[in-house]
């Protein structure tokens, strides 16, 4: 059989790269969407060292009609995974048109070229976030969703726009879409190489990055934002997946769409994570025991919006994909150590 051609939105992304090594690995062929507002070329040319496979990519926006049209025509695309979009919570309280238009106005862009060209294959990066303040713990698919910022309503209300593609079949002849929302929890670490991974701009505001960027003498401090909630020690505990275990997701996701027959139609909502919770000294203190340096910490008050706990039933994607995670925490703290070593800066 033809290798297929997946499109890959974001593809030099955090997430987006280590998908692309992930494919590759899997006999998929990648090509890549991206206009860089949150990435650097230097992702695309270490997955192909890692891979020691030419990637594709076009530089430009996934609201570009012109460009996607001549993908979907060109290009023979079998499926799409759509992980373009803005990711900060905290910037999309303040600018939260900039958020609706490129996560929600783009995504609708996408699926109508998608329609227009017959591709209804789409895995779909969605988030925890759209959960809110959880009242159950463990977050099964099924539980209440009601996000508490912008970012995750934005994810929230694609999710809305593609059930609604499927369930009142548009754009259906012999051939069905068959959709696959995952909901991420917390990807952390690097590929094994540690020449791909995290690439935040400014401060970072996620626990892993910020740990390693003080134990290279970039921040002095590690901020615990409460240790006095109903948990073990007092700290927040959140669900933390290595970022190949999440990569590896997408695959299976992929896989199990391709293999549906060609008239089913399908729209599942399917959460990654390991399904349990770290606390955030705990995290710093497998830190500390891997790398051998000292994470001196600062505890100060709860941030408001913040929860106790949070993290994930990971069975539906058991059952139903046959995915999960492989991956312990001393290799999600090891790589994201190595890809900082290696990077201190990120790729700058
Ligand atoms: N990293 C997380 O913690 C996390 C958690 C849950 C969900 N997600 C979702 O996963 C996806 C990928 O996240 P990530 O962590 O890799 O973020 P990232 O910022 O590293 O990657 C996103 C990529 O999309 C690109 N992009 C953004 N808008 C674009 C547009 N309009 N056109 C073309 N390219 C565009 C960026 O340049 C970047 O390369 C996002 O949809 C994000 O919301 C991420």
């Amino acid at each position: 059989m033809d290798v297929q051609n997946i499109l890959v939105t974001g593809g030099a992304g955090y997430i987006g790269s280590h998908v692309l090594v992930a494919l590759i690995a899997s006999g998929y062929n990648p090509l890549v969407i991206d206009n860089f507002t949150n990435s650097s070329k230097k992702s695309i040319q270490n997955c192909q060292k890692i891979t020691g496979k030419l990637i594709e990519v076009v530089e430009g926006d996934v609201g570009d009609v012109e460009i996607l049209e001549n993908l979907f025509t060109q290009k023979n695309i079998s499926a799409v995974i759509h992980l373009a979009a803005l990711k900060s919570v905290n910037e999309s309280c303040v600018e939260p048109l900039k958020y609706f238009k490129n996560n929600v106005a783009n995504t609708l862009t996408l699926v109508e070229a998608m329609k227009r060209n017959g591709v209804h294959n789409l895995i779909f990066s969605s988030s925890a976030a759209v959960y809110g303040n959880a009242s159950v713990i463990p977050l099964t698919e099924n539980c209440h969703t009601k996000p508490t910022n912008p970012y995750g309503a934005s994810k929230l209300m694609c999710e809305e726009i593609l059930k609604s593609l499927v369930t009142t079949c548009d754009g259906q002849g012999s051939d069905p879409w068959k959709i696959v929302n995952l909901r991420y929890f917390n990807p952390v670490g690097a590929h094994e190489s540690g020449t791909i991974g995290e690439n935040p701009r400014g401060a970072p505001a996620n626990l892993v990055p910020y740990i390693c960027e003080v134990a290279n003498g970039h921040q002095e401090r590690l901020k615990v934002y409460g240790d006095d909630y109903n948990t073990p020690d007092g700290t927040g505990l959140r669900d933390y997946i290595h970022i190949m275990d999440l990569a590896k997701g997408h695959v299976s996701a992929l896989n199990w769409i391709l293999k549906l027959e060609k008239n089913e139609k399908c729209c599942e909502v399917i959460n990654l994570g390991v399904g349990r919770g770290i606390s955030v000294f705990e995290m710093v203190k497998r830190f500390e025991a891997i790398t051998g340096i000292n994470i001196p910490l600062k505890v100060t008050e709860r941030r408001p919006g913040d929860v106790a706990e949070s993290y994930s039933s990971a069975g539906k994607a058991y059952s139903l994909l046959g995915w999960k995670t492989e991956y312990s925490l001393d290799q999600m703290l090891g790589s994201a150590w190595l890809w900082r070593s290696n990077y201190p800066r990120g790729y700058e």
